[in-house]
């Protein structure tokens, strides 16, 4: 059987006291839409930090394509293929919305460096940077400075971008916090599509339990740090623990 997308042993992380990351070992394989779950400071957004670079490993390994990748800076993850959604700051907001996806399209195709002006030569990756808008539902959007998008949108262009370098994994933290229902469905479609494009294998934290469990193939929940629970979305809204913890009536209200 071939190696699992990303593999995680024994991950280990504390804050001083507190500990956020408790032993995890787990794995995610290609194409199977993970969502992460747990109460607020569970260590949900510690540990997608720890997988992609962005904290130290403090004990226990990460291999992605069975390579360790444990001590591997940020930007050589992203550069095998493990992305995660931008924080708002990485939105150029002078640019416009197809600017802004262009950056990563053309880095990918080896031809970042070249001036603005030039982009518009850029046939293909302007291509490949439109089809990305239109899959999370930001197509007509594109030619507006990014500074004119709503809240929603602009982490709907987030997503975009990190969708533009085509990783095979994509971590997205809360993608959808502070979007209206519609640029949450809109979202949620394009996530949905692409998941099954086979392109990228998403892994989501998420809150709203009608997210999780329309979307996601496997539930994984997290409890001060604790792997809780971790199943297929029925196994998991049945588990007695995660109710206990976590979901409670929330469960009730998404069951079919
Ligand atoms: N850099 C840090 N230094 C010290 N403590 C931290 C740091 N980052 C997070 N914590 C603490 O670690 C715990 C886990 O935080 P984390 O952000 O991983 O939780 P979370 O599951 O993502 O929560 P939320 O649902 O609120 O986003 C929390 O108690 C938080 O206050
Ligand atoms: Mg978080």
């Amino acid at each position: 059987m071939s190696a699992p997308l990303l593999e995680v042993r024994g991950l280990s992380n504390h804050f001083g006291s507190v500990c956020t990351a408790r032993d995890l070992s787990l794995s995610f394989a290609e194409g199977e839409l993970t969502s992460v779950i747990g109460p607020n400071g569970a260590g949900k957004s510690t540990f997608i930090n720890l997988l992609t670079g962005h904290l130290p490993v403090q004990a226990g390994q990460v291999l992605f394509r069975g390579r360790d990748v444990t001590g591997l800076a940020v930007h050589q993850r992203v550069r095998l293929g493990m992305g995660r959604s931008f924080q708002i700051a990485n939105v150029f907001p002078g640019l416009t919305v197809l600017e802004n996806v262009l950056i990563p399209a053309l880095a990918l195709a080896g031809r970042a460096g070249r001036p603005l002006s030039r982009i518009s030569g850029e046939r293909e990756a302007r291509e490949q940077a439109q089809g990305v808008l239109s899959r999370v539902g930001l197509g007509a959007e594109a030619e507006r400075p990014a500074s004119a998008l709503s809240h929603g949108d602009r982490r709907l262009l987030e997503v975009a971008v990190a969708l533009a370098s085509r990783p095979a994994l994509l971590f997205l933290d809360e993608p959808t916090a502070g979007m209206n229902p519609v640029e949450r469905t809109r979202l949620l479609e394009g996530i949905r599509a692409l998941s099954a494009g086979g392109q990228t294998t998403f892994v989501l934290v998420e809150h709203d339990m009608d997210v999780v469990f329309a979307l996601s193939a496997r539930v994984v929940v997290l409890h001060r740090g604790e792997l809780l629970c971790d199943g297929p979305p029925e196994r998991v809204r049945a588990d007695a623990r995660v109710r206990e913890v976590y979901l409670g009536h929330e469960v009730e209200e998404a069951a079919p």
